[in-house]
């Protein structure tokens, strides 16, 4: 599954014509923008429960790129894991979270996702959130590595809208909350050793602002765009993981990359995601043969963590020499699945594929971050003034591999903590913000990448095949040969938001790949051919990727216990 070494030459050629950026004197304008208390980057699910937790403190600004209504939350399907059935309780989820992580998390983040989480959905149902029930009473699935059943939907398989339709209603009525829709934040302001507000760019018309503030919250979510298939929407480009590390805050457990099994395989159109749920409610995975396979790898069979379904899937795919297996629900009968799979049902069939007549054909795809900003159980960052939730952050919940339906969850429990202690924070002095300022410079040209849209191709290719499921010590060596170039050449401030995700991206994927180079065992989600040993303990420690002083080029990933 990986390039020739014809392929990777051809395009060296073509990457390194791409490299340069030019040069534009005619820098677009920056002034002041409006003052608030709180900012708060990025309106998915951790962003928007942070915002109406804030303004009960203070005036709260929402900044994100594009529009509110695009995010991963939004679009997330299976639902929200929550021990709330009767037979369930908080220990057996707590203990799930634990083994589904290979026993990377760290306990005490694990316990506060699992015990605050029934206060926090309880919460969402009295401010309006449908979850589906049956007979009356909620209805919870089980998903793949749950001893109970104990994810939550909504409407079938739109869970993530239903949440934050209700969450940002909610933020619509209060007055203390104002947006700014389609603006990208560049970078974070820091001053005298503390963040005190964010420079953004309006993506229209390009002028940059400086937003001051007492405290920061970063919700940006992943950075699935990276990798040439991925169930991700288009904002997550790792934009609050690249702007952290530029302001000097710490990237941990990069190398933990969560590649969701069942992504619709087809070549000529994107992947969508194709919910666990579907194989939590007895879906099976055919290899090109036909042939049951799941029971071969896992005790579990398709009901298995997802690192080792993916992985069980790859090795299908390698030894009968196809691009994707198949998922069938055929079985199911075309009454549940239409009713229980609406918007699944839909997708597919605009593909023409009627998944209650035909299996689908699916391939893993990159799904989700693990790691991210370190960050304490309240989201605090090693850059006082700057805090972190949802997929952004790297709190050590989900350790080496994320529970399934975990996340919306995480976003609602840690974006409330983190808003709780951004409340604590003292206020923030305009002098500071202007020292802020002076740091940040303004000086610099303004610069444009000349053919940004091949480079982020060049990128996302890349990283699926160099530092993708299946990575090896020679290929994470080629990647980051590429990336440490490509950054290292990105020169001059770049003003559009496309230019500003590709630089983004390429400084995030630099350290994933020197995360995943330094781990030399294979654990959850970290598969290295070269070391395919889990069983070290030596390695029961996280990764830490940090900026390197000014006069240094190397970023070493270095180790914490
Ligand atoms: C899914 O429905 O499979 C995605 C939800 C998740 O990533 O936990």
């Amino acid at each position: 599954m990986t390039a020739t070494r014809d392929e990777a030459a051809r395009d060296s050629n073509a990457r390194a014509r791409l490299m340069m950026t030019r040069m534009n004197p005619a820098a677009p304008t920056t002034r002041r923008g409006p003052e608030t208390d709180f900012l708060v980057i990025g309106s998915g699910i951790a962003g928007l429960r942070a915002a109406i937790e804030l303004a009960c403190h203070g005036r709260v600004l929402i900044v994100t790129k594009g529009s509110r209504f695009q995010s991963n939350s939004m679009s997330a399907q299976g639902g929200v894991a929550v021990a709330m059935n009767a037979e369930d309780d908080v220990n057996l989820h707590f203990t799930d979270t634990i083994l589904a992580g290979h026993q990377l998390g760290r306990e005490d983040a694990a316990r506060v996702l699992v015990e605050e989480g029934p206060a926090r959905i309880q919460e969402l149902i009295d401010w309006g959130t449908a979850f589906d029930k049956v007979g009356g009473q909620f209805a919870f699935a089980r998903e793949g590595a749950h001893s109970r059943s104990r994810v939550l939907r909504a409407r079938g398989d739109a869970t993530g809208h239903e949440m934050i339709r209700v969450l940002l209603e909610r933020a619509r009525q209060h007055p203390n909350i104002q947006w700014f829709d389609r603006h990208f934040t560049r970078d974070l302001l820091v001053a005298d050793g503390r963040c005190c507000g964010a420079m953004v760019v309006d993506e229209i018309t390009r002028d940059a602002q400086c937003l001051p503030a007492a405290g920061v919250l970063l919700t940006t979510g992943g950075a699935g765009q990276m990798y040439a298939r991925t169930t991700n929407t288009e904002n997550a480009t790792g934009d609050g993981m690249a702007m952290a590390y530029r302001a000097g805050a710490v990237l941990e457990d990069m190398e933990f990359v969560q590649f969701h099994p069942t992504a619709l395989y087809l070549p000529s159109s994107p992947p969508c995601l194709l919910s666990e749920a579907m194989r939590g409610d007895g879906g099976v995975l055919r290899n090109r043969k036909g042939d049951v396979f799941m029971p071969r790898y896992h005790p579990a069979a398709e009901l298995a963590p997802r690192d080792i379904v993916a992985r069980a899937m790859w090795s299908e795919m390698a030894s009968t020499r196809s691009r994707h297996v198949y998922l069938d629900v055929t079985h199911l009968g075309k009454k549940f699945i239409t009713r229980r799979f609406p918007t699944i049902y839909r997708t597919c069939l605009r593909c023409d594929i009627d998944i209650t007549e035909e299996w689908i054909p699916v391939s893993p795809s990159a799904h989700y971050f693990m790691g991210g900003v370190k960050a304490g159980i309240d989201g605090r960052t090693a850059l006082p003034g700057l805090l972190v939730a949802g997929e952004v952050a790297c709190n050590g919940v989900h350790g080496a591999n994320r529970l399934a339906s975990n996340s919306l969850l995480e976003g609602l429990v840690f974006g409330y903590r983190a808003a709780q202690a951004a409340a604590s924070l003292p206020g923030g002095s305009g002098r500071a913000f202007r020292r802020g300022l002076v740091a940040r410079g303004g000086t610099e040209p303004a610069g444009a990448l000349e053919d940004g849209e091949k480079l982020r191709n060049s990128l996302r290719r890349l990283m699926w095949n160099k530092v993708g499921l299946v990575r090896t010590g020679e290929s994470l060596v080629q990647a980051l040969a590429w990336l440490s170039k490509w950054d290292r050449q990105m020169q001059g401030t770049l003003h559009t938001r496309a230019d500003l995700e590709v630089k983004n991206m390429i400084q995030v994927a630099r350290g994933v790949t020197e995360a995943a180079l330094w781990r030399e065992n294979s654990l959850g989600a970290h598969y290295r051919e070269d070391f395919p040993t889990c069983k070290n303990s030596a390695w029961n420690m996280h990764s830490q990727v940090r900026r390197p002083p000014a006069d240094e080029d190397s970023r070493l990933a270095h180790q914490t216990g």
